[in-house]
């Protein structure tokens, strides 16, 4: 099938090329020249493992293609999808602007009929918008076309993006109209093999399971990270306590890992957005807020537990810090709990020496130049005259280090351990203080 996808963010161009693997014409169209011309030559605009070689194969075999055309990318396009990013606006609502934007553009180019997907993550009500939009730039050039207007909601992780989409849970498809959904389940037929994966609603309702689900996985690590705090004031250990309740099958083992707060592109504005839209509908979702309340708060916990440790004494101080991106493989910063203790760190008056497997690059775009901050080619590296340890992001890489080194290399050996990846009997063994999350304090 001849596909369009506006947007080459993470949602439009991981799509965009797994659509292309099975066999389909895409076209990815983006304002931004510069990222289109490196795409081209297989610059990738983002770190996602598997992306790159498979957009180079793709590109090369002539499935996939990139371009700022809008007109020829729309006229050519059965299923024209829309994945630009919804960023909070100043009341944390989902700004509709490029979503907006680019429904304009396709009525102001539609020359055929066609089935306009969303696939970026809109408040309820966002396709009527999208649909009048379009519909307006139509009647403006006297066009009575035929279109549909479906959402699509994208559920993929980053770190797994390429296995998320070509292997999905699930492919939500809301629509009212039966062409929409025919062409949409002729479109994922080979993501839909062996057993059924699509669940097809209505517009309303397929917006919803977007936010929703998100919404349940943030209130799942949010809900953690309140019953850590409880654990370490009550002499329990939340590692424990995470085992005896995951095995529960109606709860799971899954997104219940306490840690240094949730961050990433997703879950804190999708839960600010879904809890802006029920107050338009004159509900308050007080859950929402404390889930929100509880991850802000959480994202100042490992500071704390170093203020206390320090004795308030951070001035001049050292910390080393690992992992800045908000979780593993992905140098995403957006949101990410290192930079709350990164900032908490600076107030205080201590300095940083930071490593992060992928992110440096990104750290050095966010935060330029700076006295406080020395950004470390290596683990080691960054241990290298430290004070403490912090450990933030929980890359494998930083899963089995050596203790003995890390002792010999701290002025005061101690780790701030924000993602519960050590065991605190091994450290301690090694002459280090622990800090965990919801284990108690090191003596
Ligand atoms: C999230 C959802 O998991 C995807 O299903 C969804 O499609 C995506 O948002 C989206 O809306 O686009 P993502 O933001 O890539 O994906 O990252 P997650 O793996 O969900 O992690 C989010 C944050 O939660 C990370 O900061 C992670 O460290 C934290 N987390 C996760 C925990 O603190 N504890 C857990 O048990 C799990």
């Amino acid at each position: 099938m001849r596909v369009s996808i506006f947007g080459t963010g993470y949602v439009g161009l991981v799509t965009g090329t797994c659509l292309a693997e099975v066999g389909n014409q895409v076209t990815c169209v983006d304002i931004d020249a510069a990222k289109v011309e490196g795409l081209r030559r297989g610059e990738m605009p983002i770190y996602e493992p598997g992306l790159d070689t498979l957009v180079v194969d793709n590109h090369a075999a002539g499935r996939l293609s990139f371009t700022t055309d809008a007109a020829s990318a729309i006229a050519s396009a059965e299923i024209v999808f829309i994945a630009v990013g919804t960023p909070p606006d100043e009341d944390g609502s989902a700004d509709l602007r490029h979503v907006l934007a680019v429904a304009r553009t396709i009525g102001q180019h539609l020359t055929r009929t066609a089935v306009i997907v969303n696939k970026s993550t809109v408040p309820v009500g966002t396709a009527d918008r999208v649909r009048d939009a379009i519909r307006t730039e139509l009647d403006r050039r006297g066009l009575d076309l035929a279109f549909d207007v479906a959402s699509n909601p994208e559920f993929l992780k980053e770190g797994d993006a390429v296995k998320d989409c070509m292997r999905p849970d699930r492919i939500v498809i809301g629509s009212d109209s039966r062409r929409a959904i025919e062409q949409l389940k002729r479109l994922y037929a080979p993501f839909n093999r062996n057993h059924e994966r699509i669940v097809q609603m209505d517009v309303r309702s397929a917006e919803l399971t977007k936010y929703a689900a998100n919404a349940l996985l943030a209130t799942k690590i949010s809900f953690m990270n309140e019953m850590a705090n409880i654990a370490e004031r009550v002499g329990a250990d939340i590692e424990m306590v995470r085992h005896g309740i995951g095995s529960d099958p109606r709860i799971g083992y899954s997104f219940i890992y306490p840690g240094a707060g949730y961050g990433g592109s997703c879950f804190p504005k999708d839960v600010q957005a879904l809890e802006r839209t029920a107050r338009q509908y004159r509900y308050e979702a007080k859950l929402l807020g404390a889930v929100e309340a509880v991850n802000r708060a959480q994202k100042q916990v490992l500071f704390a537990r170093m203020h206390e440790h320090f004795e308030g004494r951070l001035v001049g101080r050292t910390v080393a810090v690992w992992g800045l991106a908000f979780k593993p493989n992905t140098d995403d910063m957006r949101e990410a709990s290192s930079r709350a203790l990164l900032d908490a760190l600076w107030s205080a008056g201590a300095t940083v020496r930071a490593y992060d497997p992928e992110a440096m690059h990104e750290a050095a775009r966010i935060f330029g130049k700076r006295d406080d901050l020395v950004l470390c080619d290596s683990a080691d590296a960054a241990l290298d005259g430290a004070d403490a340890l912090a450990v933030v992001t929980e890359w494998k890489a930083f899963w089995s280090p050596d203790f003995a080194r890390i002792a010999a290399a701290l002025r005061q050996p101690v780790i701030f351990d924000g993602r519960n990846i050590y065991d605190p009997a091994a450290v301690e063994a090694a002459g280090i203080a622990y800090y965990g999350i919801g284990r108690g304090r090191s003596v």
